[in-house]
């Protein structure tokens, strides 16, 4: 137990100095956890302390039992997936939000919270060059702001008549994405009650980008079929290889047959803060709602997901409820940002991006992103020469995706076998984490240069490391 603010002093500093060993020692961790299933679970007590136990205790077993078991994201070797990345101002904030405790569902319980939200998203729509009409809200994650989506697109094209009376008139909507699209869509769609069955995945072409001739045809056959096509989900940047589907493009066929377009730019839409990669918003205007992670790839702590949408009110119309102890004399006069998405309760998330913003500065936020762009590319031309590797989808940011092809192996099976190898033998030495995902059937090693704190050091001792254990699998 701590008693008393001189004790919590005490210990507040002592993690002070623990949490700056551990970002001064976090290359000498396994970035990927090493323990086996259970292996934390088995090692924690099956009940609770009858009596309270002490800090020294508590902290100990963290160390002993639940430090062996976490991968380390904030590791510069650490390559996998898409990143959580942070830095050292989000986690600042990170300290005075938890200080603060602050839960603020509506504007009056804390005000700042909300107008510092309107402040921030509205910095962040200039910063991406998104329209001015946009209002934005920071949602938990893509997948919450995406489900979002659906749910709104679903009530205004049924005059909110689904939010009222079920599906009863209603039973024929269909959304669209390309077959390289995130998993949260499907979710999205089955939560939202459209079926997955009416998620139509379209097929995309060579370099992974929706194919628009196969979006049209789609949309035509379902309409000719009396269906309602809902929503189309656009990616700026997939999961797999960051492949930009043609927005200015799919754009117009919303326009044409008034479709609700949603973007989701989980992880490339920070590469809007760069005017080189703005051309991926031709068609914006046409766009009704648009995400993308700050915590991913702008350094603030997960979670912090910055949605936009073009129409607030029909937001606001889907998700606001109003009962009696919610009731508050401002109301009508601010946003009460409980109604522009799905929980009620909401965190302070706008301080981490307010202390990121300004202490990078927008212009070393690019400079950031501009490095970490230039170690792939530079890495791409490096793999690319190499006779004994291939690459398998078009470099357009910060995401490798790449595999070893000795010319000795000729069988596609064999390839998936030896790169699937590859990947764990290299993430079981603890040096790097990365992972991987199929590109046309090809299993496809991904390496995302997207860390905090990674350099052209690290990178291309990954790449060496890779290399030299791909000579030895079998
Ligand atoms: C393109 C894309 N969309 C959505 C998501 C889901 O993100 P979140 O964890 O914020 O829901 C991801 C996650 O990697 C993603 O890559």
């Amino acid at each position: 137990m701590i008693n008393n603010l001189n004790e919590f002093k005490k210990y507040a500093y002592e993690f002070i100095d623990w949490i700056v060993d551990y970002y001064k020692n976090i290359e000498d961790f396994p970035v990927k956890s090493q323990v086996k299933p259970k292996e934390v679970f088995n090692n924690l007590p099956d009940t609770p302390p009858e009596n309270g136990e002490a800090i020294e205790k508590i902290f100990k077993d963290f160390q002993d039992i639940i430090l062996p078991g976490i991968t380390h994201w904030q590791s510069p070797n650490f390559y996998a997936y898409f990143p959580a990345n942070s830095s050292f101002p989000s986690l600042l904030a990170e300290m005075l939000i938890s200080a603060l405790g602050v839960q603020g569902m509506k504007w009056e319980t804390s005000p700042s919270a909300t107008e510092l939200e309107e402040k921030v998203m509205n910095w962040l729509k200039g910063m991406l060059g998104l329209p001015e009409s946009f209002s934005g809200v920071i949602q938990d994650t893509a997948s919450t702001s995406t489900l979002a989506s659906i749910i709104c697109a679903r009530e205004k094209f049924s005059e909110y008549n689904i939010n009222k009376e079920g599906f009863k008139n209603f039973k024929n909507f269909r959304v669209y994405c390309s077959s390289e699209a995130h998993s949260s869509i499907e979710k999205a769609v089955k939560i939202a009650g459209i079926g997955k069955e009416n998620l139509v995945k379209i097929k995309v072409d060579n370099e992974y980008k929706m194919n628009v001739d196969s979006l049209d045809e789609a949309i035509r056959t379902d309409i000719a079929n009396s269906s309602k096509p809902l929503c189309v989900i656009a990616a700026l940047g997939t999961t797999g290889s960051t492949a930009v589907d043609p927005l200015d493009k799919i754009a117009k066929i919303c326009k044409e047959y008034n479709i609700w377009l949603h973007v989701d730019a989980a992880f490339s839409g920070s590469a809007l803060l760069l005017p080189e990669y703005r051309w991926m918003l031709e068609g914006i205007e046409q766009v009704d709602s648009f995400v993308f992670n700050p915590h991913k790839w702008l350094f603030t702590h997960f979670d912090c997901s910055a949605y936009f949408v073009k129409d607030k009110e029909s937001l606001v119309r889907t998700f606001e409820i109003l009962p009696e102890y919610l009731k508050t004399l401002s109301d009508d006069k601010v946003n009460n940002y409980c109604d522009w998405g799905i929980p009620l309760g909401r965190k302070f998330r706008a301080l981490k991006l307010w202390f990121v913003i300004r202490s990078f500065g927008v212009k070393g936020l690019q400079e950031k992103l501009r490095y970490q762009i230039s170690i792939a590319k530079e890495l791409e031309y490096i793999i690319k020469a190499d006779k004994d590797f291939e690459i398998l989808a078009p470099v357009t940011f910060n995401l490798i995706c790449f595999r070893y092809k000795p010319s000795v192996v000729k069988s596609e099976d064999e390839l998936n076998r030896l790169n699937e190898k590859l990947l764990h033998t290299v993430n079981n030495t603890g040096e790097i984490y990365f992972s991987h995902t199929k590109l046309n059937g090809k299993y496809t090693l991904r390496l995302v240069i997207a860390q905090t704190n990674v350099t052209k050091v690290h990178a291309f001792k990954a790449w060496k490391l890779i290399k030299e254990i791909a000579k030895t699998v079998k």
